[in-house]
């Protein structure tokens, strides 16, 4: 980013699935951010007995919610709504009945107080979630990999995605989150996972490796899954579950580098071999195994390798209010009556060009 941009700082609110969340933080004019406060309320245990989102408790929670969650993020951030200069509010793509109460609370936080209003795009938050914790000038290559998304996309810029592959099927996260239910743990499935992974023996099972003769950077985990569930069920000894834990975490995290490997050799000899910066982030970058793997990979293209701090990998506000500052220092702003949108494919031109390419369509994010 150029060193001359205007200061920013900004109220974020996500509200797009299970997370109430709110947060400040500040745009310096080098480009640089720093989070004055991130508050996040998971309705974790309002979902549990369900086994995964339901939205209708989702959209009843974040309302409940969302006005002591932002005031909290101000009070931490000690700022009152005047030191803000905008608000930037996550308007898609998610269960659109949360969506709509975040965005609502933000345009009526911008109209009382005269300030403009970002409709932030989630998934542009979670590229831009590594730049909180350093400083990550574009372009970069980027994997997102969420419960509702499993893409890479090339980041040329503020809101300038390109996407080089996705998922055919389910997204990295929601195999995650379904193989751990054949393996009886609780939602969510991911860290439950790789918590009964620890010390298993991940070369103990062998899974179907997907898509493996295609030249593109797609990805699948559909009969991953259902291998996965059909050795899930003969299995009661714990060491079993362990090793099978192991075996699924390092197929996905294997699955995850091959595609990141395809991408990043088309990127190297796009970029002449210059600006080589390898990007993870969302839910899945959380995971040790696959962090690992991924580094390793990057390693070896001649990649920097970035994933943001555990905190900003998960749903948070923090991300949503950067993307929406970055955006407003360029000058934009969106109106008042900018809609909630369930589906908002970050390369618009790619998603209509191969619609059969909606990642993780089946999700709660979907
Ligand atoms: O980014 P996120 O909070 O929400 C979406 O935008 O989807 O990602 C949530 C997803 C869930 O599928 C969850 O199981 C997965 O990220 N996840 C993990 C880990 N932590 C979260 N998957 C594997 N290992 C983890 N440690
Ligand atoms: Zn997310």
């Amino acid at each position: 980013m150029s060193p001359a941009i205007r200061p920013q700082t900004v109220l974020g609110l996500e509200t797009s699935c299970d997370e109430t969340a709110a947060a400040v933080v500040r745009l310096d004019a080098g480009g640089g951010a720093q989070v004055l406060s991130s508050v996040v309320a998971s309705q974790i245990a309002a979902h549990a007995p369900y086994g995964g989102v339901v939205p209708e408790i989702a959209a009843r929670a974040h309302v409940e919610r969302i006005d002591g969650i932002a005031a909290q993020a101000l009070k931490d951030a000690g700022l009152g709504y005047d030191s803000l200069t905008g608000v930037a509010a996550t308007a898609g793509p998610g269960l659109v009945g949360g969506v709509m109460v975040g965005l609502s609370f933000g345009k009526a936080v911008a109209l009382a107080r005269g300030l403009p209003l970002i409709a932030v795009n989630h998934l542009e938050g979670h590229a831009v979630s590594a730049r909180l914790g350093a400083h990550i000038p574009y372009p970069f290559l980027l994997l997102l990999v969420s419960g509702g998304h499993c893409q890479l996309l090339a980041v040329d810029g503020v809101g300038a995605c390109r996407r080089l592959g996705s998922t055919i099927d389910d997204a990295a996260g929601e195999a995650f989150d379904k193989i751990a239910k054949t393996l009886g743990l609780p939602y969510p499935g991911g860290p439950a996972l790789e918590k009964l992974a620890e010390g298993g023996e991940a070369s103990r099972y062998e899974l179907p490796r997907m898509l493996l003769g295609r030249k593109d950077c797609d990805f699948s985990f559909s009969g991953l899954k259902t291998a996965a569930a059909r050795l899930a069920e003969g299995l009661s000894e714990e060491a079993d579950r362990r090793d099978l834990a192991a075996s699924v975490q390092a197929a996905i995290a294997r699955q995850l580098a091959e595609r990141s490997d395809r991408a990043m050799a088309a990127y190297a000899q796009a970029h002449d071999g210059r600006s080589l910066r390898f990007v993870v982030a969302g839910g899945v970058a959380a995971n040790k195994a696959v962090r690992a793997v991924l580094e390793a990979t990057a390693a070896r293209r001649g990649f920097t390798f970035t994933a943001p701090p555990l905190a900003y990998c998960t749903d948070n506000a923090a991300m949503i209010a950067l993307a929406g500052a970055e955006r407003l220092a360029l000058g934009e702003a969106h109106p008042l009556d900018a809609p909630a949108r369930p589906r908002w494919p970050l390369d618009e031109a790619a998603a209509l060009a191969n619609p059969t390419h909606q990642a993780g369509r089946k999700g709660a994010k979907a």
